[in-house]
């Protein structure tokens, strides 16, 4: 192995500029030319490659973002751009391949290696956390502490002004996010996409709260919960509130997505962008670089994106009686 790419695709995560770098000094390290590809699957089919360097990855462990830019490509779902992307590769002689991104990303990969047999390594970047066979995916660490932040700021006029507020983090088919920052901000209710919800619980709980003489509340939705995001919550469950809450919503949005990677998350980026590498060249491919119990581990890109995910229940239980 000579020469490997590198790319980042997908929701940008924070953590993503200090795995490019991990992957460039150790292939440096090992002797091997780096190629960057920009903007994901876009610049593979474009031809936008570009040789890096130690110093191309200098001043950036720190930045969130990715300075290859990412993006999420419609024309790498046909097999023309499918064809045009094997071109460039071959054109570049390109013998491996490292994509930093989630779900998509590793379909991608998969279904390409299938059928132009190129070696591909994953690396698990998304602030979702939603890739089995990892602990933790890039991004995720910093996006929980940023949202944390913001729903603590909130919870401070909630509480000057007695308000109920529903706040919408990200997480499209997941609730890692919305349930970790709703449990570290002791959130009344969290609504997630793994488990049930029941409105009328909802509706019962907040009437308690108030009941009990709770004057302000947070109630915490994942943009992927099977009863609407915030708004379409707070349009069901208003009329039945009996006028007890003055209610706000909040969409949180981009904001989960950037911002300087945490301390995990850079350490982690820098322990998964070497181990892509070395598994590179021990022939390794198909697989995606996780952490899991404090220790690198591989799983085939199929069985990362399609397995069932579980939140631990044990954590709503333990949000629920706090929430008293
Ligand atoms: O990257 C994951 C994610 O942040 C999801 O949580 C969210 O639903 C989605 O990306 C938003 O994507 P986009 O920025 O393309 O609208």
């Amino acid at each position: 192995m000579k020469k490997i790419a590198v790319f980042t695709s997908g929701g940008d995560a924070p953590g993503m500029n200090a795995c490019i770098r991990a992957v460039v000094r150790n292939g440096l390290y090992h002797g091997i030319q780096i190629v960057g590809i920009k903007r994901g699957y876009e610049g593979m089919i474009d031809g936008d490659f570009e040789v890096m360097s130690s110093r191309s990855v200098s001043n950036i462990i720190h930045r969130g973002g990715t300075i290859l830019k990412s993006a999420r490509s419609q024309r790498f779902r046909t097999e023309e751009g499918m064809k045009y992307a094997y071109q460039n590769l071959k054109a570049e002689r390109i013998d491996g391949v490292i994509a930093i991104g989630g779900d998509g990303t590793f379909k991608g990969a998969k279904e390409f290696s299938d059928k132009f047999g190129t070696s591909f390594i994953g690396i698990a970047g998304t602030i979702d956390n939603d890739l089995y066979g990892t602990d933790y995916t890039l991004g995720y660490d910093t996006a929980i502490n940023t949202v944390v932040e913001a729903i603590d700021k909130i919870r401070d006029t909630a509480h000057s002004h007695d308000r109920l507020f529903f706040i919408e983090v990200m997480g499209r088919d997941a609730g890692f996010i919305a349930l970790n920052a709703g449990l570290a901000t002791g959130a009344e209710a969290i609504l997630i996409p793994e488990s049930v919800t029941n409105l009328e619980q909802l509706i019962e709980n907040l009437e308690y709260g108030w009941r009990r003489k709770k004057t302000s509340s947070i109630v915490i939705v994942a943009e992927g919960d099977e009863a609407g995001g915030a708004f379409e919550i707070v349009q069901k469950v208003k009329p039945h509130l009996l006028n007890h809450y003055d209610i706000r919503v909040t969409i949180l949005g981009h904001i989960q997505r950037g911002g300087a990677p945490t301390c995990m998350d850079r350490v982690r980026a820098s322990r998964m962008g070497v181990a892509a590498v070395d598994a590179l060249l021990a022939g390794r491919k198909g697989e995606m670089v996780g952490i899991q119990n404090n220790q690198i581990t591989f799983t085939p890109l199929e069985k990362a994106v399609k397995h069932a995910l579980e939140v631990n229940a044990n954590l709503l239980k333990i949000a629920e009686i706090l929430a008293l």
